[in-house]
């Protein structure tokens, strides 16, 4: 995979897990340089269709809300508001708190937490977590983004409490630390639909990631976009039977 966005491999490091983010037992940070690259790209096929944002972003499977937290830091003026869901409790409450950082408030009250921890522990990880804050600061800016996080099983095929979504970008379980859980059998078709009721009934998105094993396709989406990167599979989505130049498209045959 040739990186058309992110194109210059960048020092990270400012977003590592547990550093200035929270971390969340049983998860992994997802890297850095492929979050900025796979929204940028979902940015780029609403741009096409005349769609520039802000945009609301949902990830149904967002764990600590580690990649949510970083497209909110790396394109706050982008984004109207931030919806991360996930089954997991304890996940949630990780992902409250990093969500919370996305705002000058939440901001401070953890450059408060770090300089007590630097003062009480006299370490230089929580003075290099600090000088990180500094610069997850600058970047955004006097954004305040709005966000939202609730417990919900996206297997689960009840009515939707979400509507309106312009771009979905999740991370689906897969290797030794995320196994799904929930209703389905079928738990990665259940989330295609899921994700179809969600999205918006005009230009959308849908990117998922997930290890090389599911095949994902979707009768309701067309694939716009797949590519693989190490042990990951990216495959970018457009929902069908939405309403295209005042009359519905079909379902693609070929999908
Ligand atoms: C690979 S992790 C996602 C990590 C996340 N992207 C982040 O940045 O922290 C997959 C997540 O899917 C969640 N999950 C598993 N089954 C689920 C279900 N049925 N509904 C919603 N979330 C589920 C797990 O709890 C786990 O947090």
């Amino acid at each position: 995979m040739k990186y058309i966005f992110e194109v210059e491999k960048k020092d990270y490091s400012d977003f590592a897990s547990g550093r200035v983010l929270y971390s969340a037992p049983n998860t992994t940070g997802f890297p850095v340089r492929l979050a900025s690259e796979i929204i940028q790209r979902a940015f780029h096929i609403l741009a096409r269709e005349g769609k520039h944002g802000p945009f609301r972003i949902y990830d149904p499977c967002c764990g600590g809300g580690f990649l949510l937290s970083t497209i909110g830091f790396l394109f706050p003026e982008k984004i109207s508001e931030l919806i991360g869901s996930d089954l997991d409790p304890q996940a949630l409450e990780i992902a409250a708190k990093n969500l919370a950082l996305l705002s000058p408030e939440g901001l401070g009250r953890r450059q408060q937490e770090l300089a007590e921890y630097a003062t009480a522990y006299g370490k230089d990880s929580h003075r290099e977590a600090l000088a990180s804050l500094e610069r997850l600061r600058k970047l955004l800016g006097n954004h305040t983004v709005e966000t939202t996080c609730l417990q919900r099983d996206i297997t689960d095929l009840s009515p939707s409490p979400i509507h309106d979504v312009d771009i979905i970008v999740t991370d689906i379980p897969y290797g030794q630390l995320a196994s799904w859980g929930g209703a389905s059998g079928t738990p990665v078709e259940s989330l295609f639909e899921n994700c179809h009721r969600a999205l918006s009934k005009d230009a959308a998105v849908l990117v998922v990631v997930a290890d090389k094993k599911p095949k994902l396709r979707h009768q309701s989406f067309r694939r716009v976009e797949h590519f693989r990167l190490g042990k990951r599979q990216i495959a970018f989505f457009q929902p069908l039977g939405r309403q295209v130049g005042g009359g519905k498209d079909a379902c693609h045959p070929e999908y």
